[in-house]
């Protein structure tokens, strides 16, 4: 039964992209907080696919969207070509919340037994294997039998991956599964979204980890004030830093620096005695970038491109939106 299901969705999967979202809105309190604006996203059959952003910014609303847990207020969702909603799409979805709640009483292995059952398996052989081997994949097989109550929250998150794992799922969707976990928790992480890439099962994963994004992840998009200000696949981080160095006896006048780059709509990220640190929003604006520079008398020594991380391309505008998303929690608080 779900072979059948899962090879229909397979073939869909040829035709039509893992998920496809155009033009989504979502609003609360009838229209009177907008939190998604116009989204628009294409995540292709087996791209480990991660939402990054500030808090607040829309990510696990999208998120709630896709898996149909909340109704968009315009726009349309496809999962391989149906409807979220669609039973088909729901047997091959495996879900992570950001707070995910069990049966406290249960232990791990009653819980994974319990939620095998509720998808209709019998629990032989087979299905007892699966779960050994899911509470082996989080490492949680020395604390099977402890329960659930007493568990740390890491340990937590372990059990809800391995909820995840035992479904088997085509589509997942991680909601900040590193959130709580020691490193060796995200290295086991890790090894399960790689896992996953080489399974071909395709997972949204929302994250504030960027370097264990850039490490496990094929495209992401930045999402801020719920609209896509940016999607690209991580190989293109490349070749988006140029460094541009001067000579040492001649610092430029760093105001005609910064306007210069401003009027290239490029950032000046970091500056100091010996070169700049210079953010492209595209890699192919960096001539562009060094002709205008020549050209208003900056003498430069030496220029190249550098790799730039996650974490580079993203923390201003990370800090920017915290710094705002605080003023505004102390402003509720002083009224
Ligand atoms: N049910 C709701 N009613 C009203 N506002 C909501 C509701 N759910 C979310 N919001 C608001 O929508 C915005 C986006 O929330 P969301 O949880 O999607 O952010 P996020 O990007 O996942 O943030 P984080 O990184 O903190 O998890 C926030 O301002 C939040 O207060
Ligand atoms: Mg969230």
């Amino acid at each position: 039964m779900v072979s059948t299901t899962l090879n229909t969705v397979t073939e869909e999967a040829s035709k039509a992209p893992a998920i496809l979202i155009e033009n989504l809105g979502k609003s609360f309190n009838f229209g009177r907080i907008k939190v998604l604006d116009d989204v628009s996203l294409r995540v292709a059959d087996g791209d480990i696919f991660a939402l990054i952003g500030p808090n607040g910014a829309g990510k696990t609303t999208l998120m709630g969207c896709m898996l149909a847990l909340l109704r968009p207020s315009r726009g349309r969702i496809r999962i391989f070509g149906k409807p979220p909603d669609h039973i088909d799409v729901r047997r091959v979805t495996g879900f992570l919340p950001e707070r995910p709640s069990f049966e406290n009483w249960m232990n791990p292995r009653e819980f994974l037994t319990f939620h095998q059952m509720l998808a209709g398996r019998s629990s032989d052989q087979a299905a007892k294997k699966e779960i050994d081997d899911a509470l082996a994949a989080v490492e949680l097989e020395n604390v099977a039998r402890r329960q659930i109550a007493k568990f740390s929250r890491g340990m937590l998150q372990r059990l809800g991956l391995a909820q995840v794992l035992i479904g088997k799922p085509k589509l997942c969707f991680l909601d900040e599964p590193t959130s709580g976990m020691d490193p060796p928790g995200m290295e086991m992480v890790r090894n399960i979204l790689k896992r996953f890439r080489k399974d071909g099962v395709t997972v949204v994963i929302n994250s504030h980890h960027l370097d264990e994004i850039e490490r496990v992840c094929t495209r992401f998009a930045f999402i801020r004030k719920g609209k896509i200000e940016t999607e690209e696949a991580i190989s293109t981080l490349n070749r988006k830093l140029l460094i541009a160095k001067w000579p040492e006896e001649e610092k430029p006048d760093i105001d005609l620096l910064t306007r210069v780059l401003t009027e290239c709509g490029v950032t000046l990220a970091d500056q100091n005695d010996g070169y700049a640190k210079i953010l492209l929003t595209n890699r192919h604006d960096g001539p562009k970038v060094i002709e205008r520079l020549v050209q208003s008398g900056i003498r430069l020594d030496e220029v190249f491109f550098d790799r730039r991380s996650l974490s580079e391309l993203f923390r201003p505008a990370v800090q920017q939106q915290s710094t705002q998303t605080s003023a505004a929690i102390k402003e509720e608080n002083e009224q």
